[in-house]
């Protein structure tokens, strides 16, 4: 298995382009479902979380063409589709959960998997779920299979008042309701920026939709949605990870392709930080004011909200810190298990429950370590950046789910990186 190694100390110099979202590409694929017509979608990121929504999408029957190597894909749905989606393709990634809402929306019955994905929580699905039950489906659990089915062959548009913001959840239903007959109005929706995507992408195929990026949004359904070309908005978690090198490593970094619309919350902190982020004409220009960035306390909330998916790389910028920062995990119970790995490479880490402590120190070592799930794993390419000695991350499979080419787009930069084949 392939690993990638880190020599720490290099100040960093130069830009970094920033993909297409991943979580955003991975909605607006099965969206592809609630058409005949072919879906384009550029920008779309070079991972291997697209890869398996590929196999997933082409599983059920859409035919599908890349060009660009992989940038921009076209989805075709027509004519007759399976409608179960199998556990083999599913348990690679929670993400394909996501097709459940199309399919029930387009054929009025589905079987769907219960999905797997980083082992980071529980994730359950009751708000999918009790969100479509309330749109007039009828939802059995049987074998790990979801068994959907909606009451008269078509759903029917409701309101949804969601316990929690989920972001899944409220793709899910938004995808169901632009084909259900009447209005759909969800309560306490999400509000990232990979919902605003989605919604304008279905609206370009026809939907009527209102109110996305706010907590509540009206779906009105329509008969019929045709094909569309979309790009897929930028990655707004792939931004943050590049925006911390320079602040971990040294020097001065432009993210290309970056807005501060898509990570206020986050470069507020670094502003408290002490942390320079300047937008420019193209992208996020970022360094670090002093020596050593200042501790600063981090809660995880939905958007917009700090993310969750960068509470890990915040960590390990604030292992470097000046003096002692808390970091609360709000939306996943089991999120830190990068921690006890940053300890191995000599951070000062007290994990209590959802609250880390961390005690900045000067200088980190440089050792072999592993993570189990995506961002953790980028966390400590991030330490490894600026650690004594070479830091070897293993397990790399969690961050081709999620980064294209770290290795060349730190390495671009001045970092010494370099991922080593496995045997
Ligand atoms: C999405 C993102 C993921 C990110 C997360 C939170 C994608 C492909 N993934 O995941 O990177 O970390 O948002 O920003 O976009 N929950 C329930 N019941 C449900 C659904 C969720 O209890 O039916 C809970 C989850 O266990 C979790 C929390 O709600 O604790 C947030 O989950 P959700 O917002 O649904 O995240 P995902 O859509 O899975």
């Amino acid at each position: 298995m392939d690993s990638i190694v880190v020599r720490g100390g290099k100040s960093l110099s130069g830009k970094i382009e920033i993909a297409g979202a991943k979580n955003a590409a991975l909605t607006l694929m099965p969206a592809t479902l609630l058409s005949d017509e072919p879906l384009t979608l550029t920008n779309t990121p070079r991972l291997s979380d697209i890869k398996t929504m590929t196999l997933l999408l082409e599983s059920l029957g859409a035919e599908i063409s890349s060009l660009q190597d992989g940038k921009v894909q076209t989805m075709s749905c027509h004519g007759t589709i399976n409608t179960t989606a199998d556990y083999d393709i599913v348990r690679k990634m929670r993400a394909s959960n996501l097709v459940l809402g199309p399919l029930l929306a387009r054929e009025g019955h589905a079987i769907v998997s219960l999905p797997g994905g980083c082992a980071i929580g529980a994730r359950p699905m009751d708000i999918h779920t009790d969100g479509l039950a309330k749109m007039g489906a009828e939802i059995d659990l049987k074998d790990g299979y979801l068994h959907a089915k909606a009451n008269g062959g078509t759903l029917k548009g409701a309101v949804i008042d969601f316990p929690f913001a989920s972001v899944g959840a409220t793709e899910n239903i938004m995808m169901a309701a632009t084909l259900a007959k009447g209005t759909t109005v969800i309560n306490n929706a999400a509000r990232e920026p990979e919902i605003v995507d989605l919604a304008d992408c279905l609206r370009k195929m026809g939907a009527q939709i209102d109110g996305d990026g706010t907590s509540s949004i009206t779906i009105q359904g329509v008969d019929r949605l045709h094909g569309a070309t979309h790009p897929v908005v930028t990655d707004r978690i792939e931004l943050g990870t590049y925006m911390l090198a320079p602040v971990i490593a040294g020097g001065e970094v432009e993210c290309l392709g970056g807005r501060m619309s898509l990570v206020a919350s986050f470069a507020e902190k670094l502003d408290q930080a002490g942390v320079l982020v300047e937008e420019t004409t193209t992208g996020l220009k970022v360094k670090l004011k002093g020596d050593r960035p200042k501790a600063v306390d981090v809660t995880t909330e939905p958007f917009p909200g700090f993310p969750t998916d960068l509470q890990a790389q915040m960590m390990a910028m604030l292992c470097f810190a000046d003096g002692t920062s808390v970091l609360e995990e709000k939306i996943f119970e089991n999120r830190f298990m990068h921690a006890p790995e940053l300890v191995r490479m000599g951070a000062e880490i007290d994990v209590q429950g959802g609250t880390a402590t961390v005690t900045g120190v000067e200088k980190m070592k440089g050792a072999p370590v592993m993570a189990t799930d995506l961002r953790a794993s980028v966390s400590l390419i991030l330490a490894g950046l600026k650690a004594e000695g070479e830091t070897q991350v293993n397990r790399v499979y969690h961050l081709d789910r999620g980064y294209e080419d770290v290795a060349g787009k730190l390495g671009g930069v001045g970092a010494d990186i370099e991922r080593v084949p496995g045997s």
